[in-house]
């Protein structure tokens, strides 16, 4: 089981340690439409895949460390001898030329920031701050390992929904899209400029539902709600379950908030 070299909102690590029994033991290829930081694909380790999201500069770093890792790694290790609270701001403010180089930016920037979250501004400028004057290690085993791992698999930056009618009979998609926010309460969603629409989550099911009458293995992680399993509902051949949630919200009185998570799943 291999280590994610990014952290992502809305990572599913916890998932992995705890559902883990879920995933399909025998599929063809491994899809995942909204990748962020991977980390089911990681867990899995699949022996072909086609991996994607919308958000370019994500995806650039994850062709960058299958593609050219040395030079990635050789850029990681002048951040980290440079780490500084005035070289991050001036590495934040700065562009990039080269794939290599803008990885390196994406990773170093990643592990550097506050609560090492991806987030950018109206312009699509990261723009988040400061956030460690620890020492900044970057481990050259796992990145040479995680560019062995990423050789399996087929990197594109698309809509979720192009991605999902790649997959055919026997292959297994796991889906893990911003989940929906349906005017109740103010949650962070914006992964990139534009916010994943009410409309995007019908187009989604849609697209499940096409691919569940191919044969493919499916599952699907959301928010609870009744409006979100109704578009599933309405499609015969899903099967349903919630897990118990905490989430951490600043505002609230302890910080933390318990929500459900809808898993929706077909042919497993
Ligand atoms: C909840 S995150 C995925 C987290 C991932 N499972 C992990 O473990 O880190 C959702 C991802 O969906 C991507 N995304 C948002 N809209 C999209 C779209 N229309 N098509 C494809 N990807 C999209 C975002 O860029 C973000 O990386």
């Amino acid at each position: 089981m291999g280590k994610t070299f990014l952290k992502w909102a809305g990572g599913k690590r916890w998932f992995v340690n705890r559902e883990y029994q879920r995933f399909p033991e025998a599929y063809n290829r491994y899809i995942e439409p909204f990748l962020g930081g991977g980390a089911v694909y990681f867990y899995l380790e699949p022996h072909e895949a086609i991996l994607s999201d919308i958000n370019s500069e994500l995806i650039n770093t994850y062709i960058a460390v299958r593609d050219d890792i040395e030079l990635v790694y050789r850029n990681l290790r002048k951040h980290a001898r440079n780490h500084s609270r005035e070289y991050f701001y001036q590495v934040r403010d700065r562009n990039t030329r080269t794939m290599a180089t803008s990885a390196a930016r994406m990773i170093y920037l990643n592990k550097s920031c506050f609560n090492g979250i991806y987030r950018v501004n109206k312009q699509g400028k990261f723009n988040v701050p400061y956030g460690t004057t620890e020492e900044i290690i970057f481990d050259h085993d796992n990145f040479v390992k995680i560019s062995k791992v990423l050789h399996n698999a087929q990197i594109l930056c698309q809509d979720f929904e192009l991605t999902i009618d790649m997959a055919q009979e026997g292959d297994f998609i796991f889906c893990d899209p911003p989940y929906a926010v349906i005017n109740e309460e103010r949650r962070f969603v914006g992964y990139n400029a534009d916010v994943f629409s009410w409309q995007d989550q019908i187009r989604l099911a849609n697209a499940l539902t096409r691919a569940k009458n191919r044969n493919v293995k499916i599952i699907m992680t959301n928010v609870a709600h009744a409006n979100v399993r109704t578009l599933y509902e309405n499609a015969e051949g899903f099967t349903f379950d919630t897990l118990q949630r905490q989430c951490f919200i600043s505002g609230s009185s302890d910080g933390r908030k318990a929500y459900q998570e809808l898993i929706v799943s077909a042919n497993i």
